[in-house]
């Protein structure tokens, strides 16, 4: 708990020491005060497109946007499995996995999760031009023009962007800053407004950074089931955890197979190589469909040659090194919030400045 916290840190083969900046974290933001959820219409893209532009310009640092810093990546390694690749490449491979991808990657990203704990077949699995495109295929799948979406208040700005892009509704629901969606206002919400999906993300949640405890995923799996809604989940940041195992997704806790899944190696692996999948449950055959009419297939180099890298043994120690690369950055970003951003508790007796 302290470490989930951020009160303590694990050093390996050595113990537990207490983090720096923990003496005086700056306070924990609280749950969004919300007026009773209703269904909005959605008008972002041009701030969002504005916005980001901005960040772009040379001398900015972005905030808003988690775009991992690029010489944290294995670039030589995935070169080289790249070139071994493009050497090897049979011209009728690239026809035999269309739409569903790369059947050497759909095994190793299933592997990975069975050896989490989420047992997963190949087959359940669709690879994507990132997570993006996953997110985008589940939406279309699963919804209608003029129908509703509930999203995270405050969520992932591409989520905002895809709702409007198919002429979707927004239910906002309040989502807590350590354990996630409000699941009470979630359940008044999909009662009241009969939305057609659930749209969020219950590891390391973007903004908050919220991580669902596991019996709120099951507590959702279970509402999805009685409710029969679909829950479309963005596990994009699922890699980049800081304790000792990964926290299983919803997807892991869903047995009736409403929860469709997306991640993508984008954040941890080959930024910029836009490779992400997606594991849909009972709309698998939906979000393949989808897949084939929007971009027929995903880049196939790309994907042959991940598979290859994967195939090696340097992805679990690329895995610890960046988590650890992250830590510390994490805790110097935290530490210089407090030193700058907070102000310090006034000494006893005096007003504290504001
Ligand atoms: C929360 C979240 N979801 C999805 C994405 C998109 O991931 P990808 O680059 O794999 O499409 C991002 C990228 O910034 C993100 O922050």
């Amino acid at each position: 708990m302290l470490e989930a916290r951020g009160l303590i840190r694990a050093r390996e083969r050595s113990g537990y020491y207490v983090a720096s900046g923990a003496h005086h974290p700056p306070p924990e933001p609280e749950i969004a005060r919300l007026p009773p959820p209703a269904s909005l219409t959605v008008d972002v893209s041009e701030r969002v497109f504005s916005i980001l532009q901005a960040s772009f310009q040379p001398g900015t640092v972005g905030l808003g946007s988690a775009f991992p810093a690029p010489q944290h990546f294995p670039w030589n390694k995935l070169a080289q499995s790249l070139a071994a690749c493009a050497r090897q490449a049979q011209p009728q491979a690239l026809l035999d996995d269309l739409s569903t991808g790369h059947s050497g990657l759909r095994r190793h990203i299933a592997r990975r999760y069975l050896a989490d704990g989420m047992p997963l077949h190949m087959d359940d699995v669709v690879i994507t031009n990132g997570a993006l495109e996953a997110l985008n295929l589940c939406l279309s799948a699963v919804t209608r023009p003029g129908g509703a979406v509930v999203v995270e208040s405050p969520c992932f700005y591409g989520a905002l962007q895809a709702l409007e892009r198919l002429g979707l509704q927004a239910i906002e629901v309040p989502t807590h800053p350590r354990d996630g969606i409000d699941l009470q206002a979630l359940e008044a919400a999909i009662t009241t407004h009969q939305p057609q999906a659930i749209w969020l993300m219950s590891n390391f949640h973007n903004p908050l950074g919220s991580l669902m405890p596991a019996p709120h995923k099951q507590a959702l799996c279970d509402m999805a089931a009685r409710l029969q809604i679909p829950v479309i989940e963005d596990d994009v940041y699922g890699e980049l955890y800081f304790s000792a195992r990964r926290p299983l997704p919803i997807k892991a806790y869903d047995r009736a197979g409403w929860v469709l899944h997306c991640s993508s190696f984008s954040k941890c692996l080959a930024p910029g190589w836009r490779i992400g999948w997606v594991t849909a449950g009972r709309f698998t055959q939906g979000v393949a469909r989808q897949k084939l009419t929007t971009s027929i297939s995903t880049n196939a180099p790309a994907q042959a040659a991940l598979a290859h890298y994967l195939e090696g043994v340097g992805y679990d120690k690329h895995l610890r090194q960046l988590r650890h690369i992250l830590l510390t950055q994490r805790d110097a970003m935290a530490q210089a919030i407090a030193q700058y951003s907070h102000p310090a508790p006034a000494p006893p007796g005096q007003k504290a400045a504001t």
